[in-house]
């Protein structure tokens, strides 16, 4: 039998294609996985965690000023990206920017709904972000977790959006108190493990991690490269404990204070698939520059 032949544009318009044993591979769609993280040895190929560059935008720019950082970007970067970009705007942009930034980023949503859709006022439900094109939600953002949302409602909506076929982007990080009492990792750890308690192992390769420790996240300071490297390597210890058959499968992220400054050692790290930037995402000649550092 002729063993199927995969190209980067198949790789493109398939992200998480998962490479059929003895498939060939031409030499550019080898690069592009090399580029992704993949091991590519000989004929075949083991993909590993995707590299992922999330911009969280928060509460900030209109449908204008979103369609206006996408052809910015779009005159910057040139796909295929060395890193898969995410754009997670407000809920109001996500429509257009869907399309404006077609080819070049997928799109994230800062939250979702932990129920399906029905009467639950306000809420935007997983089946709504499908429908204008997202692949991506971030699930227990500390923003969202300072105003009250607790382990069991991220764990909720983690499954919410699993179900519903999009990765869930899991944030967990520790404040400067529990910092300062030596117990960043313990609640990392008990983050991870109470928001994927009922995650099936064949699920997790489709979670992203992202560690934001608080009291980096818009403070212009972020751990040193160690101290990132340690709780990144402890995540991936954790993750190896729940499911070790796909651990190395996950993407594991930082996030805090990401400039285009610092991304080169950060993104360099052992652990390290990638970052998820706020403000500095905000522009596209800062996003494009961490991009650069990282690629
Ligand atoms: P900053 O990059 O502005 O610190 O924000 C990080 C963050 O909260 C991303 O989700």
């Amino acid at each position: 039998m002729k063993r199927p032949l995969i190209t980067a544009e198949d790789l493109q318009q398939s992200p998480d294609m998962v490479i059929p044993v003895g498939a060939r591979l031409t030499p550019l769609a080898q690069d592009l996985l090399r580029k992704r993280g993949a091991v590519v040895r000989g004929r075949g190929a083991m993909p590993l965690a995707r590299r992922l560059l999330i911009a969280n935008w928060k509460s900030y720019k209109t449908v204008g000023e979103a369609c206006e950082f996408a052809r910015a970007l779009g005159e910057r970067v040139r796909p295929p990206t060395a890193l898969q970009l995410v754009i997670c705007p407000p809920f109001t942009a996500l429509a257009t920017l869907g399309e404006a930034l077609r080819g070049v980023a997928e799109l994230g949503a800062q939250d979702l709904s932990p129920h399906d859709e029905g009467a639950h006022t306000g809420e935007v439900a997983a089946r709504h972000l499908l429908d204008v094109g997202c692949s991506y939600a971030l699930v227990g953002h500390s923003e969202r977790r300072a105003a009250g949302e607790g382990d069991a409602l991220v764990a909720t909506k983690l499954e919410r959006a699993l179900a519903a076929g999009l990765r869930p982007v899991l944030c967990v990080g520790e404040t400067a108190e529990e910092r300062a009492a030596g117990r960043a990792e313990a609640v990392v750890s008990t983050q991870l493990g109470r928001a994927l308690a009922n995650t099936r192992p064949t699920d997790l390769p489709r979670v992203v991690v992202a560690y934001e420790p608080r009291w980096a996240i818009g403070k212009g300071v972020t751990p040193t490269s160690a101290e990132i490297a340690g709780i990144l390597g402890h995540v991936r210890h954790s993750l190896r404990q729940m499911a070790p058959e796909v651990a190395e499968r996950v993407s594991v992220l930082y996030g805090g204070s990401v400039s285009p400054d610092n991304a080169g050692e950060i993104l360099a790290l052992e652990d390290c698939n990638g970052a998820l930037v706020g403000g500095a995402a905000l522009d596209p000649v800062r996003f494009s520059a961490i991009l650069a550092a990282g690629s």
